[in-house]
């Protein structure tokens, strides 16, 4: 009775043991990333410098995945434009390409001079001061919503703000 007793518990608590274990490894295998196991990104600095007309504008942020699951920017969408398209600078030259990735646990810097998000004919031409909403669609990420701040066409996030 006694050592079955001492059986039963000895048992209990490996098993106890092997769930910790499980637990943690399906934690750093990627799939712990959150209860659904989907990436989530952070957007911050997002700006849009004032557009010279209602013809295009080009937006910059940095989107931020803290997760251990690489993603794909796939998309933009946003009331200001019914065609936003995502752009990397080669050579000087803009290309519009169909995805950009977000790698696991690092970031997707959109900076003048490199990769930008780019509208294609604009409903309104903003100004200084005021705020266009976008969304980003990730491959497997929710989208998220930003609210781009535009700044005066020589702003530059890089040199303007020290973190
Ligand atoms: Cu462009």
């Amino acid at each position: 009775m006694n050592a079955r007793t001492t059986r039963t518990l000895a048992a209990a608590l490996s098993l106890t043991a092997a769930l910790a274990i499980s637990g943690c490894s399906s934690d750093s295998d990627g799939s712990g990333d959150s209860a659904n196991g989907k990436p989530k990104m952070t957007v911050s600095g997002g700006y849009m410098p004032e557009p010279v007309n209602d013809k295009m504008a080009g937006a910059f942020m940095v989107i931020k995945n803290d997760s251990k699951t690489a993603d794909k920017l796939t998309g933009i969408t946003s009331p200001l434009s019914d065609d936003l398209q995502i752009h990397e600078t080669k050579d000087q030259k803009m290309q519009q390409v169909h995805s950009m990735d977000v790698p696991a646990n690092g970031e997707l810097e959109l900076a003048r001079g490199g990769n930008h998000v780019m509208f294609m004919g604009l409903k309104n031409t903003p100004k200084v001061g005021d705020k266009v909403t976008v969304e980003l669609h990730f491959e497997k990420a929710d989208p998220v919503k930003v609210e781009l701040d535009v700044k005066e066409r020589t702003y530059n996030a890089q040199n303007s703000n020290g973190h």
